[in-house]
């Protein structure tokens, strides 16, 4: 089996609900399976530190998950307009990696949960492209021939998936965000089953 990496963080949890989806997208390409995981809270003081392995959810990233892996999605809530801090923080970490371009030419995907309609999940995803192009990774989109896009009311871009969680981050994936987010992973997974070939 190859690996697809799916690296996300999640405060409340939608981010998450939509890394599942991407996962089962992935999981749809024989011989492709995802492989889950995350980064620790950043926090204010900075002598403060967690414990090596996460509570509950997916183990969090080492520069090993990205090495292995033919390819990633990255997820992240929208923060003002903008990825959240702690993958920011992890992505800072990568330099080693950019300077072996030992990313280069893998294939990545980029997804969102917001809690308004019109509060960045476009600058959010096109912004978090900009550190995986510096990487020399191979963008990948949704394409229209995903129907879904034609239709949203909630999450859903060319740019990548996305989630609308509303003000309390309470609503649940619409099944055509599932879709979408699926599709995402299917079309990573199977790009980069064909890079790999
Ligand atoms: C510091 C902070 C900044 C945020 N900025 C935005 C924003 O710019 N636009 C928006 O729609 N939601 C914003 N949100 C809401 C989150 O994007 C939203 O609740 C998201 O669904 C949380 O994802 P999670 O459940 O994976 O943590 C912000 C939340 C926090 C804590």
């Amino acid at each position: 089996m190859t690996d697809v990496l799916v690296l996300y963080y999640s405060r409340y949890g939608a981010t998450a609900a939509m890394a599942q989806q991407i996962a089962r997208g992935i999981g749809e390409i024989d011989g492709m399976q995802a492989r889950l995981r995350t980064v620790p809270a950043v926090s204010t003081v900075c002598e403060a530190t967690q414990d090596s392995i996460p509570e509950q959810g997916a183990p969090y990233v080492t520069l090993d998950d990205l090495r292995e892996c033919a390819g990633l999605a990255l997820g992240s809530p929208t923060r003002f307009g903008n990825m959240a801090a702690p993958l920011k923080y992890f992505i800072d970490t990568t330099s080693s990696l950019w300077l072996g371009a030992e990313l280069a030419g893998k294939p990545a995907a980029v997804f969102t949960s917001t809690s308004s309609l019109h509060g960045g999940q476009e600058t959010t995803l096109l912004s978090m492209m900009l550190p995986l192009l510096h990487h020399g990774m191979l963008m990948l989109g949704i394409p229209y021939s995903e129907t879904d896009l034609l239709h949203t009311d909630a999450g859903g871009t060319p740019y990548g998936a996305s989630h609308l969680a509303g003000t309390d981050s309470d609503k649940p994936l619409t099944a055509a965000e599932q879709r979408l987010c699926r599709a995402l992973g299917k079309r990573l997974a199977e790009t980069a089953h064909k890079l790999g070939d």
